[in-house]
């Protein structure tokens, strides 16, 4: 992986804040009045020009800049930074008319039809080269402006294009397998393809997954590879062109980091990012949607070098317009959660979008500047938002500490237990890694959502939740973290695969079995409403296994049920002072948290409930961000000056329910 070559300058003198800004969609009257409001809100970056390609190059290399000259200086002389972006997103119609076979196929080989966004194939090199000269275009036009500040490459790569299965995209998959194998026996000897007979005999053979049966999941897996390869190809194409025109700009990307496996490898997208971007949407129903806040930041701060910041792209102020039923955001909710999202190490805090549409397909989307108008409580909140980050400026640049925990989560992994026919095809990855985060996060420790070719070094703790593919290395390094001392939590579902995605014969969870000292014979998944329970009373749903003991001690095992009496977790005491265990059946969030809440030695002050604590530090100061999610006034033992009210704090902290306190402390 090439590593970023930007010198780590953040885009903005104080924490970044704003929008996407569509100004295309209003007249120059309603622009005035915006950079006004802009000014009144604190916003100091806008993301400029995301869907513009079709207003910029209005016929095949025939432009008309003006609107977008005029908005730039307009944005220059109101003092606001320009994030800007390469229109690639939505290609024009012209485009799309002239060349439908841009267009990317879905698995049924159905073309995405023209009129949403991300209409194009990311393996099409005609494409890429008609992309490659808007963005060389808008670079050249714009690079020099001193407001001009960032690049914004696209908008959130694979939302629209994530797979795309056109012959194009067949012919660079089997190149891409060419590179990768080299030889048609590495090949069929990776994916098991003797099964039916499938044995390739000619590179030429192999096509995508395409239909709906059930293919060769080793095959499926590579596609998935390949095809977030391409689109970061294409990303570098376009980053390419930006950095010879404008070497000194920093350029970004949004990824859309969440819960679930993401639709490309961001983990392994993010060494190209020189600043990280995120865009964030809580869910309704989401019964902890501030973890979900905590659990995106604790994975994004383990994707930037050296645990720097990275900015939040986009969120909402209020409700989304892509769910069925759009929750408005409660009074305050928007502040707590961006100031959240700064607790777990954003620098900015940015949203979709400035003015809510009045047409188009995104037409009931919240904005910083409602429908309503300026009267209303979102502005009024935005407006707030913005005095708090401009209070919290001393905050730039400071980074959380290493966690005591580490969890980790693996694209790759999530796509291989996803996919395919497996003994339950129910289990959703992203809900069984956050069972387990959230059980930490309610006991206030640090945690850090990792890759798993992060090191290790320095957890007291390391969870390995749902890791159903792990390659040899990163189970050797598991064990070593083990045998020096530290603890390993392995749960369901885990090293059951290799990377290839073939079963680890011998008894699961294969690649930890030495490690834990057990092996599971067999797979014995719940029936829908079945429930087990074991005989210190915790208990569970959907998965549990046979279990057979080499050389762990026992401490939990099932309470009736066909496996009455067996194992369910084990615990073996390794190398210096170390721990393995395995939490072989699914235990329900109950459980877990009593689980981890006697695996933790926990030195730290009990905080009244629903009130969480981050930390961001500098070489010899603190900022301790107490959030208080509850619907009570709670009372926290800390001291130091308070930022968003500047008052000092002698030993009590007095936090009203819902709100946010952030105290300077030196240290
Ligand atoms: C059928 C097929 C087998 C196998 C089994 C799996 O019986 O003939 O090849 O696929 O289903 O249940
Ligand atoms: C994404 C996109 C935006 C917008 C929002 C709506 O984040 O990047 O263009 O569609 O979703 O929530």
């Amino acid at each position: 992986m090439t590593l970023s070559h930007h010198d780590g300058r953040w885009p903005t003198s104080g924490l970044s804040y704003g929008a996407d800004y569509n100004p295309e969609q209003w007249s120059p009257d309603v622009w005035r009045d915006d950079v006004r409001l802009m000014q009144e809100a604190g916003v100091n970056m806008v993301s400029l020009g995301i869907f513009s390609w079709g207003l910029v190059e209005i016929a095949d290399g025939e432009f008309s800049w003006g609107w977008m000259d005029e908005i730039v200086d307009l944005l220059e002389e109101g003092g606001i930074a320009i994030d800007l972006a390469t229109p690639t997103a939505a290609p024009p119609g012209w485009l799309l008319f002239e060349h439908p076979e841009f267009r990317p196929v879905d698995h049924d080989m159905q073309p995405h039809w023209p009129g949403a966004r991300l209409g194009w194939c990311p393996s099409n090199l005609v494409f890429r080269s008609y992309a490659t000269r808007i963005a060389r275009a808008v670079a050249e036009r714009y690079g020099d402006r001193e407001h001009v500040v960032m690049w914004h490459v696209g908008n959130e790569f694979g939302g629209g294009n994530g797979r795309c299965y056109c012959d194009t995209s067949a012919a660079a998959f089997r190149r891409w397998l060419r590179e990768k194998y080299g030889t048609l026996d590495a090949l069929n000897e990776a994916w098991a393809s003797a099964f039916w007979g499938h044995t390739y005999r000619d590179f030429e053979h192999i096509l995508p997954p395409r239909g709906h049966d059930s293919k060769n999941p080793s095959l499926v897996l590579d596609f998935d590879r390949f095809s977030s390869d391409e689109l970061l190809q294409h990303y570098l194409a376009e980053r390419a062109v930006l950095k010879e025109v404008t070497p000194d700009l920093p350029v970004t990307t949004n990824f859309m980091v969440g819960a679930e496996p993401d639709v490309v490898d961001y983990a392994r997208w993010a060494p190209h990012m020189d600043v990280v971007a995120n865009d964030h949407y809580t869910r309704s129903p989401d019964a902890t949607p501030q973890q979900d806040v905590a659990f995106s930041g604790d994975r994004m701060r383990s994707m930037t070098t050296d645990r720097r910041p990275w900015l939040l792209m986009e969120h909402s102020t209020s409700g989304v317009n892509w769910q069925p039923r759009n929750r408005a955001k409660d009074p305050g909710e928007m502040i707590r959660n961006s100031l959240s999202h700064i607790a777990h190490g954003a620098d900015g805090v940015m949203f979709f979008q400035w003015r809510a549409s009045r047409g188009g397909a995104e037409q009931f989307h919240s904005g910083m500047v409602p429908h309503a108008g300026e009267d209303t409580r979102v502005f009024r909140e935005v407006c707030e938002l913005g005095r708090h980050l401009r209070a919290l400026a001393p905050v730039q640049g400071s980074r959380a500490p290493q966690g005591r925990v580490g969890i980790l989560f693996d694209d790759e992994a999530g796509w291989a237990m996803t996919k395919g026919v497996k003994p339950n095809n129910l289990l959703p990855y992203g809900t069984l890694v956050r069972d387990w985060h959230r059980a930490f996060w309610r006991l206030n420790v640090g945690i850090d959502v990792l890759p798993p070719w992060n090191s290790f070094a320095g957890y007291e703790v390391l969870v390995v939740p749902a890791l159903f593919l792990v390659d040899d290395d990163t189970a050797r390094r598991v064990t070593e973290f083990a045998e020096a001392g530290g603890t390993v939590v392995v749960g369901v579902v885990s090293g059951i695969v290799d990377e290839n995605n073939q079963v680890r014969l011998g008894g699961y969870p294969g690649a930890f079995r030495d490690l834990l000292g057990v092996w599971s014979e067999e797979v014995v998944p719940l029936q829908a409403g079945d429930r087990f329970e074991l005989d210190n009373g915790w208990g569970g749903i959907e998965w549990t296994e046979h279990v057979r003991v080499r050389d762990a001690e026992v401490t939990a095992r099932y309470s009736g049920g066909p496996l009455d009496g067996l194992p369910a977790i084990t615990s073996r005491a390794v190398g210096q002072g170390g721990r393995a265990i395995y939490v072989s059946a699914a235990i329900d969030p109950a459980s877990i948290g009593e689980f981890v809440g006697d695996l933790l030695s926990s030195d730290e002050n009990p905080l009244p409930d629903g009130v969480e604590l981050v930390v961001r530090d500098t070489d010899d100061e603190r900022f301790s961000f107490v959030i208080n999610h509850s619907l009570r006034d709670v009372r926290v033992p800390i001291a130091g000056v308070e930022l968003l009210t500047g008052l000092a704090v002698d030993d009590i902290l007095e936090l009203p329910a819902g709100e946010v306190r952030v105290i300077r402390s030196s240290i």
